[in-house]
């Protein structure tokens, strides 16, 4: 016992001294700049960078051809015969989404897996002679696959008789969310929405159920208006607004509370939490199947993705099997050509074969945070940063075509969220010329460019406006080839 406090002492000394010899070796070495609260969690993080993700409507309204079923429902309606879950999984794979939102309830209360606490489930469809799980093989699929999954589980059911007696329907609602986050291995992200019946005195539990799923699985990102983890956009169009914060107060928020939309389209500079926007939206008019219906035109889905993973959200695009159990080929090809015409535009920088130069650096030349920083593979954790002495408040970056010209018509800029979103405000000049300019930037802003394909040897980018100093993971130069600013209405 009296031995330890020498020991302690020996070993800082050790310490110490490595310490000061390490440094007298290598100089100082630059170390990161502090951080800007609030921070996103790990999850969150990954979360962002899928950038599109995908949802699928599917249960009785798929047979009815209903948007919101009644609950009235014969389930023996759910007969999905050609059902192959590895086809919706290969349709995402080749769209480059690595995660899949099933919707495991809708309103109407009818359960895609049988739970053990209601009837109304697969269980009484004719489907597999009612031993078949639709949430067991689309989770199969997907993890065969190294796809991950999430689950939408509706808190109106309009179906459950227990619906309407608070305490009984909300302890039904917890055991199969139970039976959801316990049965099929990890899950990535879980769906609330705040929808009910607004005659009736329901209150749903939302703290107890949060509790509940992270204590199920630490790992899951939990979606509603409110977050925890992600916060709905505000509209099902696909539309964040031009200024989007990952930012907001999330004491002002509450689940099913239209008058918040605005807010949380926008997000909140002084935010206390970090909550980034998910932008829901259907590839079709319908969120279910409907046999009318064809998917948007691929200049709406580019639009979609400029609007909202282009202005630091993540896009949630529906798209819903049909009565034989499969997504539809159009919808297919039509996910296919999205993913196409992404590779075309983003797969070429030209920013790449610029020469780089920044107003500042910290740390000096070869202190690791230079402008050379945003031209790497790496969107996150190697960034460009000024020096902290620097209080000018024109911190800008400038790419010079090497040979001859440069031809583009959008400018991607991402920050390096992961020590806090910064910046307020930003301009882009090409040859001295002002082409755009914009507020929040977040992990990845997009501009495409009002007056169509530039053409100069120098662009400059300049942050006017910014909590904190701004670090700057990446800029992109590319050339949009469906890009007719002419043709399209910019929201
Ligand atoms: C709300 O509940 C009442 C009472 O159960 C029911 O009559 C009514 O149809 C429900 N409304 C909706 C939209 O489900
Ligand atoms: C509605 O439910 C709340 C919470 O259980 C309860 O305090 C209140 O008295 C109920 N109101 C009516 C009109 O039933
Ligand atoms: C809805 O949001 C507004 C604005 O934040 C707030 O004043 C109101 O209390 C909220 N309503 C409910 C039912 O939470
Ligand atoms: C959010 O919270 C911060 C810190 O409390 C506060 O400064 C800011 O005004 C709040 N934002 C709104 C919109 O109330
Ligand atoms: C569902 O989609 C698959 C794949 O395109 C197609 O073979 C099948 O005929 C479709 N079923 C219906 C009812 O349209």
């Amino acid at each position: 016992m009296v031995k330890l406090p020498h020991a302690l002492f020996l070993t800082t000394l050790v310490l110490h001294l490595s310490f000061t010899l390490a440094i007298s070796a290598r100089g100082r070495v630059p170390t990161p700049p502090l951080p800007i609260l609030p921070l996103p969690s790990y999850s969150q993080l990954k979360w962002q960078q899928r950038e599109i993700i995908m949802f699928l409507h599917f249960g009785v309204n798929t047979f009815t051809s209903y948007e919101r079923g009644t609950g009235h429902e014969d389930p023996a309606i759910f007969n999905p015969v050609g059902l192959d879950t590895n086809q919706w999984v290969s349709a995402a794979m080749d769209a480059g989404i690595s995660l899949m939102i099933l919707t495991a309830k809708h309103h109407d209360g009818f359960c895609l897996w049988p739970s053990k606490y209601t009837d109304h489930s697969v269980e009484r469809s004719h489907w597999k002679d009612g031993k078949g799980d639709v949430v067991q093989e689309f989770v199969d699929a997907a993890k065969a696959r190294g796809v991950d999954v999430g689950l939408y589980l509706s808190p109106w059911d309009r179906h459950e008789p227990r619906y309407g007696h608070i305490l009984e329907y909300n302890e039904y609602y917890l055991a199969q969310l139970q039976e959801l986050l316990t049965n099929y291995g990890s899950l990535r992200e879980i769906w609330f929405d705040g929808f009910k019946n607004s005659t009736l005195n329901m209150t749903y539990y939302f703290t107890e159920w949060f509790s509940m799923v992270k204590e199920l699985q630490s790992s899951i990102n939990i979606f509603s208006d409110a977050g925890p983890d992600v916060r709905w956009v505000g509209n099902e169009d696909g539309i964040a607004g031009t200024t989007c914060w990952a930012t907001i107060n999330r004491t002002s928020l509450s689940i099913g509370n239209a008058s918040i939309e605005g807010y949380l389209n926008v997000g909140d500079p002084r935010g206390t939490h970090y909550l980034p926007a998910e932008c829901d939206v259907t590839i079709r008019d319908g969120w279910f199947w409907h046999k009318s219906e064809s998917p948007k035109k691929l200049s709406k889905l580019l639009q979609i993705y400029y609007n909202s993973v282009g202005r630091n959200c993540v896009l949630l695009l529906n798209v819903p099997p049909n009565t034989t159990g499969l997504l539809p080929e159009t919808d297919v090809r039509r996910l296919k050509e999205l993913r196409n015409a992404l590779d075309t535009i983003f797969s070429v920088n030209l920013a790449e074969k610029c020469s780089v130069k920044a107003s500042s650096q910290r740390g000096g030349k070869d202190g690791g945070f230079g402008p050379e920083n945003v031209l790497d593979s790496d969107h996150l954790w190697t960034y460009w940063a000024p020096v902290d002495e620097d209080d000018a408040q024109d911190h800008w970056i400038e790419m010079r075509g090497t040979n001859g010209g440069l031809r583009f018509n959008v400018v991607r800029i991402q920050e390096a969220v992961g020590l806090g979103q910064r910046i307020k405000r930003h301009e882009i000049y090409v040859d001295g010329k002002k082409v755009a300019q914009g507020t929040t930037v977040g992990h990845k802003r997009l501009h495409r460019l009002k007056g169509g394909v530039v053409q100069g040897s120098v662009v400059r980018i300049r942050i006017t406006e910014s909590k904190g100093l701004p670090l700057v993971s990446s800029i992109g130069l590319h050339l949009d080839p469906f890009w007719q600013p002419k043709d399209v209405k910019v929201p």
